[in-house]
């Protein structure tokens, strides 16, 4: 039986790229591994914590959670996560900004050979994390960002716009940090700050992660 800081706390996460069909055939999505979200997955697991896991498509081992949900579009990521938001909500998925805004049922042909160009239509996407932020009981909030310049304003940002309780921020410019990497470098912005934490491997992140994101919890649920 685990006695973990965060033992029977309810935490649901998204993690990993979503998919936005084109036609049967064809997707748009990211170069998001999921690797972050995973390792935060095991690590809330870890801590205690009863873990439900939203996944976009990725090529990972399944961690050890509670309930695993696999989707495609951010639409059922988006339907998945409101269906249960849990105690605190973890927003790690690479959400596409935009889907196609039909999908052909059958695979689009290509234009005759006179025409080069091709215009593809598209709608923005819910924003995930933000509608969850509108449901109630709230629940903590914890968000990521993903930046290559001002940083550390565009997070905080993030934080007031998104009506988020913490934001980790993440230069996506640094080598050692981002997508498809296994360290990673972050500041962590709430309302009582900025706390940067020294560069390491997502793993170990993963675990000071959760430590931090429980100190922030059991002080929010006192209140
Ligand atoms: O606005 P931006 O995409 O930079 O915000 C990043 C944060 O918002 C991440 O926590 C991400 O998981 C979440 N997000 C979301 N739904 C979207 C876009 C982003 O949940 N459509």
């Amino acid at each position: 039986l685990s006695t973990g800081p965060l033992t029977g706390v309810r935490v649901t996460l998204t993690a990993g790229p979503t998919r936005e069909a084109l036609d049967p055939v064809r997707y748009i999505s990211n170069h998001s591994s999921g690797k972050m979200g995973y390792a935060l997955a095991q690590a809330f697991t870890d801590a205690g914590a009863q873990v439900r896991l939203i996944s976009g498509p990725v090529n990972l081992p399944a961690p050890a959670v509670d309930a695993l949900v696999q989707v495609n579009s951010a639409q059922e990521m988006l339907a998945a996560a409101l269906a249960d938001p849990g105690d605190c909500f973890v927003g790690a998925a690479a959400v596409a900004d935009y889907r196609p805004a039909t999908v052909a049922d059958q695979k689009i042909k290509k234009q005759g050979d006179a025409i080069d160009d091709m215009t593809l239509a598209l709608v923005r996407n819910p924003d995930i994390i933000a509608q969850v932020a509108m449901s109630r009981p709230k629940p903590y909030m914890v968000g990521f960002a993903a930046e290559t310049q001002a940083l550390l304003s565009y997070a905080r940002d993030k934080l007031v716009r998104k009506k988020l309780d913490l934001v980790i921020a993440n230069d996506v410019s640094r080598p050692d940090a981002g997508f498809n990497v296994d360290t990673n470098t972050v500041t962590l912005v709430d309302q009582h700050g900025d706390k940067a934490l020294p560069s390491q491997s997502k793993t170990s992140l993963a675990r000071e992660l959760v430590n931090e994101i429980a100190q922030r919890y059991q002080a929010h649920a006192k209140k």
